[in-house]
């Protein structure tokens, strides 16, 4: 079966700085949060992001690729501590030289660059001054740092993120011991960062657009996916409540300007500091949604669990196994969801790929199982565009094999193969990936099965 997309659909790969460039310490760079905790020996195997892909020294070889695998977009991140040195901020135009010069690049390959201003990378002299986002404080250098760089780029970058997936960046640092910088700060304060991180959002948009008002502003945000196993009325009306508590915190400030009633609900003290104005500024309307998705949840309705049906399980199927699950009916529900409950501009799919546990160094070069994961999951999709929820384009997760944050370099979700000795050698998928974009459309030649028995993760979340 032929699935095709329309003309106009944007086809792209994904990377951000922190996980590619390297050159942790050349050219004025200051150390970020994750250098930090990485030469702590936090990550993996002791592994640190202070070479990565050496993309910072070989982007002209990356957009070379590129261009051969044929992306319209290219989304990437800009590293904070790369371009502002001191808390004083003082600007490093080394740092500015290096994203003019790859914005160059890919506009001349034909490739129209998206970029994302904060991908986790948080400077350290602004967790040293005031905790990053547990203060209110960040907001004034994050739109001083906004301004910087729509001054820099924006005449030539149309497309601008502020902020890559604003709740692992507050939650996973703060609410639990999973990111740097931490530390675990209890529910008021990882509530308030929530709402800084939001902020920060809020007045990226509301700057890009007066520095620059030709220019589309959005979001990469992670939306936590369940969907039903049974597709009747009664779960989905569960359903729409779960998402909402999970998702409000984020969109409906972004879309309607309020957190949800349910929002901070079972948070007890953790309602966030909320000062006059600043539910106006979450509210600067955004032009495009970007979603950042990996696997959703299959919810089960059985009375259990602090809403009376919490029982989540990660649904499988026959690849082999990943290091997240693979859930690719997340889509159609997803974006059934989202277009039925926010007035959606446009909407692009920011991130989507995976990585494999079992795969030799062979394997990782033929790599079917990435092509057989690319495919269902734009088959779900364009099975949400059939009822007609628009898609605008998609955004492989990632280019290239690079550095999986507290997994180092263990988990490899790139198109193209990096080597002990940094160099690239495209996959099997990035060959296929190559048709996909040339065709606007890929044949789906099987149907994937569910395993019958999906792992339990957790129940009754409280
Ligand atoms: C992040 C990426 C990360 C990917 C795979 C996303 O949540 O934005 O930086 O590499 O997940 O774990």
């Amino acid at each position: 079966m032929k699935i095709e997309f329309p003309k106009d659909f944007l086809w792209g790969v994904a990377t951000s700085s922190c996980q590619i460039e390297g050159s942790a310490n050349i050219d004025g760079k200051v150390d970020s949060v994750w250098d930090t905790y990485a030469d702590a020996g936090k990550c993996l195997k002791g592994d640190t992001p202070r070479v990565a892909c050496d993309h910072y020294h070989r982007y002209k070889e990356d957009v070379a690729l590129m261009k051969e695998l044929g992306v319209k977009v290219y989304r990437f991140s800009i590293c904070w501590p790369r371009v502002i040195s001191d808390i004083k901020g003082t600007v490093n135009e080394k740092g500015l030289e290096f994203y003019s010069n790859l914005v160059d690049e890919l506009i001349a390959a034909g490739i129209e660059p998206w970029i994302t201003l904060f991908h986790w990378d948080l400077p350290q002299y602004l967790q040293d001054a005031f905790g990053g986002f547990l203060s209110r404080d960040i907001v004034g250098y994050f739109q001083y740092y906004t301004e910087v760089m729509v001054k820099a780029l924006g005449d030539r970058v149309k497309h601008w993120m502020p902020i890559n997936e604003p709740d692992n960046a507050t939650t996973f640092s703060y609410g639990f011991p999973w990111m740097p910088p931490g530390p675990v700060v209890g529910e008021k304060k990882t509530a308030n960062s929530i709402h800084h991180i939001n902020l920060c959002h809020g007045i990226a948009v509301k700057t890009i657009k007066e520095l620059c008002p030709d220019a589309k502003v959005g979001c990469a945000f992670d939306c936590a996916a369940y969907y039903p196993r049974e597709d009747c009325d009664d779960n989905w009306a569960l359903i729409e409540q779960e998402w909402k508590y999970e998702n409000g915190y984020f969109l409906d400030p972004m879309f309607f300007g309020k957190y949800p009633d349910c929002s901070f609900r079972n948070w007890h003290d953790g309602y966030p500091d909320i000062e006059h104005g600043d539910m106006e500024l979450l509210n600067h309307p955004i032009d495009f949604l970007g979603i950042n998705q990996y696997y959703g949840y299959v919810l089960k309705i059985d009375g259990r669990g602090h809403n009376g049906y919490n029982f989540y399980v990660r649904e499988h199927n026959d690849l082999p196994n990943s290091c997240m699950g693979i859930t690719p009916d997340m889509f159609y529900y997803l974006l059934k969801y989202l277009h039925r409950h926010y007035p959606i501009k446009e909407l692009y799919v920011t991130e989507n790929g995976n990585a494999w546990t079992t795969d030799t160094e062979e394997e990782q070069l033929k790599d079917d199982y990435r092509i057989d994961f690319i495919k269902m999951h734009l088959s779900s999709v364009r099975k949400a565009m059939d009822e007609g929820y628009f898609v605008n384009g998609y955004f492989h997760w990632s280019f290239i094999d690079n550095f999986e944050w507290g997994s180092g370099y263990k988990w490899k979700f790139g198109l193209v193969h990096l080597g002990e000795d940094l160099k690239r050698e495209p996959k099997k998928s990035f060959w296929w990936y190559k048709d996909l974009i040339k065709n606007n459309s890929f044949e789906k030649d099987r149907e994937y099965s569910n395993n019958e028995n999906p792992q339990l993760i957790f129940w009754n979340k409280k």
